[in-house]
């Protein structure tokens, strides 16, 4: 079975089941509640404010399949599980109570778990597996929180209709002949994005990938290291909000919130790595075609980069020195150099754009519309860097002139102050050179490293990059505190500001001024937008009085849900290469939407009026990449 076929299978599936088909939100952020994460991480995400509590406008049961980056596991990219892009398939139901537009009442643990296990195994409807060969864990109680009975209980059930004895694994948590259900504890078995916010238990279904290998014996988490046993899908109860003092308290409503991997799926249900499915079967061979080095993992490398740089230029993200712009740099960097390792040098990447275009755009038509940008940026990206390399290589030459002969013996007779990690290291930081392109240019123009010098400049690099890793993620789990979905006063309140802000841009510069990004923390709003040139004092004078005036005129914030047609008839602002549901939620300014000084597509929150701001005050306006500005704004 092919990808876009176990896609519409699971849409279908669910949509049978009452659910309402929802679009992916973008792969930025929206403006509020996920300011923590520079890209939409798991399918969870964009929906946060209504696992809080807010209804959403589709109704209480859900399917969507988002688009996913997680780029935290970079290095191990090419193992054939790796990738920094993905497709989350999932299935919601927002609270347990009874839905408003008729559209179904939403279920708990019961319908969720029976679903799982009847989209897998049916032959007419779902994927046709054999129940046999499913493992699942569920939660074993921790930290005052219980063991999840009912889980189990129904878990049982559903194998016992497959005829299957399903019993549970105990303290060691071996498998063994009948055990079906392995209790966990939080590490593995508790679901939560960030350190605060919606979370809950988790089941996990594993699929037996070899069952030829005989019965499976042993430790559950020996098997699920051989790769024997493969997570295919979490499906998890949320019930709690975790508060910044650590305590869990329960949600005011139940939810579901379910993730299946497409890429993984499709590996699975073909029985082979992901880079041998439909989805990169044809990319690898494109490359295999170009190259002239029988380098493996380099083109799976190549094949994962670029399809998700396709996805992150499609939706809008620019390549830049900071935050998502930087990784956005970092991984078009990885794709040239190791498609000059390969030897691929002759315009791949375009044609590899073509391949994944068409792959994708019938379900996701921003890439046939951004097709031609995605192409112009990412050869104006790579461009640039082999020009950075070269100037890297330049500096060797440079550092290097006259000692090219040197002869260098041992480790301890390493004179020359050059061969140090930290040069090296220098030479990766700023050049993008990476240590064993370093070690080779040196090599090339005669200096011999004998192994003991390599050896030493390869630990001393690693420790100087592993110093600069620990840094940044410090500087990430930073970042995640901000917490996911915070609806402090202050927050809502700049939330409300940024709308504001918005508006009065389009007022003094432009109606083209189109947001790129925000973020909003308890101290102050930033916000992104497309326009080519500095902000002059005057400009900026005039959108901060703007937005003052709007704030003293006490202006009433008011929502209204419409059909999304309708919705854009008001002229209400959305953000570019969004897709929005069949219904959306309008926020607009004063008390008739379609005069409304602002207006935008929004999940909310927002304060009820625009007198709570107190007083605006712009104290940054910079550039952040070409064509994009970032102004930094407060209330006092
Ligand atoms: N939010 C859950 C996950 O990402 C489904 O695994």
């Amino acid at each position: 079975m092919i990808s876009e076929e176990i896609r519409q299978k699971f849409l279908t599936f669910f949509e049978k089941r009452g659910h309402k088909i929802i679009p992916s939100a973008s792969l930025v952020p929206a403006d509020y509640g996920d300011e923590g994460t520079l890209f939409t991480t798991a399918g969870m995400q964009p929906l946060i404010p209504y696992l809080l509590g807010r209804p959403h406008p589709a109704g209480a049961r859900l399917v969507d399949v988002q688009k996913c980056v997680r780029t935290g596991d970079i290095e191990d990219v090419g193992d054939n599980r790796h990738l920094t892009f993905f497709e989350m398939m999932g299935n919601w139901s927002i609270g347990d109570s009874t839905a408003e537009n008729g559209i179904g009442a939403g279920y708990f643990k019961q319908e969720s778990i029976n679903w799982s296990l009847e989209f897998l195994t049916s032959k007419e409807e779902g994927l046709g597996l054999d129940p046999k060969r499913f493992y699942v864990t569920i939660f074993r109680g921790e930290d005052g929180l219980p063991r999840d009975e009912e889980a189990i209980k129904i878990w049982q059930a559903a194998f016992a209709q497959a005829g299957l004895e399903a019993n549970i694994a105990g303290e060691d948590e071996v498998v063994g002949e009948n055990i079906r259900i392995i209790p966990l504890g939080k590490e593995d078995n508790f679901w939560i994005a960030g350190a605060t916010g919606p979370c809950g238990g988790d089941t996990e279904i594993f699929y037996d990938t070899r069952p030829t290998d005989g019965p499976l014996v042993g430790k559950f988490g020996e098997m699920v290291d051989s790769f024997r046993l493969i997570e295919v899908w979490n499906n998890v109860f949320m019930e709690y909000e975790k508060m910044p003092d650590g305590s869990y308290k329960p949600l005011k409503q139940k939810n579901v919130d379910t993730g299946m991997g497409l890429e993984r799926t499709t590996a699975v249900l073909n029985n082979v790595g992901v880079f041998q499915t439909d989805i990169f079967a044809p990319i690898l061979a494109e490359i295999t075609a170009h190259s002239n080095q029988d380098d493996e993992q380099a083109k799976r490398i190549i094949a994962d980069h670029l399809r998700t740089a396709v996805f992150m230029l499609a939706s809008g993200v620019g390549p830049a020195n900071t935050d998502r712009g930087y990784i956005l740099r970092r991984i078009i960097r990885r794709l040239v150099r190791y498609s000059d390792k390969i030897g691929a040098t002759d315009n791949l990447s375009e044609k590899l754009v073509d391949l994944v275009v068409a792959k994708y755009e019938n379900f996701y038509p921003e890439l046939a519309t951004e097709k031609d940008k995605i192409i112009v940026e990412l050869k104006k990206e790579e461009e640039k860097f082999r020009q950075t390399l070269a100037a890297g290589i330049k500096i060797i030459d440079k550092e290097f002139a006259g000692k090219l002969n040197e002869v260098i013996d041992t480790a301890e007779n390493m004179t020359s102050p050059l061969l140090t990690g930290e040069f090296f290291f220098n030479l990766y930081q700023t050049y993008g050179i990476p240590l064993e392109l370093g070690l080779e240019e040196v090599k090339n123009r005669g200096l011999k490293l004998v192994k003991g010098i390599e050896e030493k400049l390869k630990t001393e690099f690693g420790d100087r990059l592993q110093k600069h890793q620990e840094l940044s993620r410090a500087g990430a789990d930073q970042k995640f505190k901000g917490g996911l979905a915070s609806e402090s006063k202050q927050v809502v309140r700049y939330h409300t500001a940024t709308h504001l802000l918005q508006a009065a841009l389009k007022e003094v510069l432009g109606p083209e001024v189109a947001q790129r990004g925000s973020n909003i923390t308890d101290e102050r709003l930033r916000f992104d937008f497309a326009y080519p040139a500095k902000l002059t004092d005057d400009q900026k004078n005039a959108v901060e009085n703007l937005v003052n005036e709007k704030i003293k005129a006490d202006l009433p914030m008011n929502r209204v849900e419409l059909p999304k047609t309708e919705a854009e008839k008001t002229g209400a602002t959305h953000l570019f290469g969004e897709k929005y549901g069949e219904t959306v939620t309008v926020y607009y300014t004063g008390d008739d939407v379609a005069s409304a000084w602002s207006k935008e597509f929004c999940g909310g929150p927002h304060v009820s009026r625009t007198g709570e701001l107190g007083h605006f005050k712009i104290k940054k306006e910079e550039a952040i990449a070409a064509g994009v500005r970032r102004i930094k704004a407060v209330l006092e």
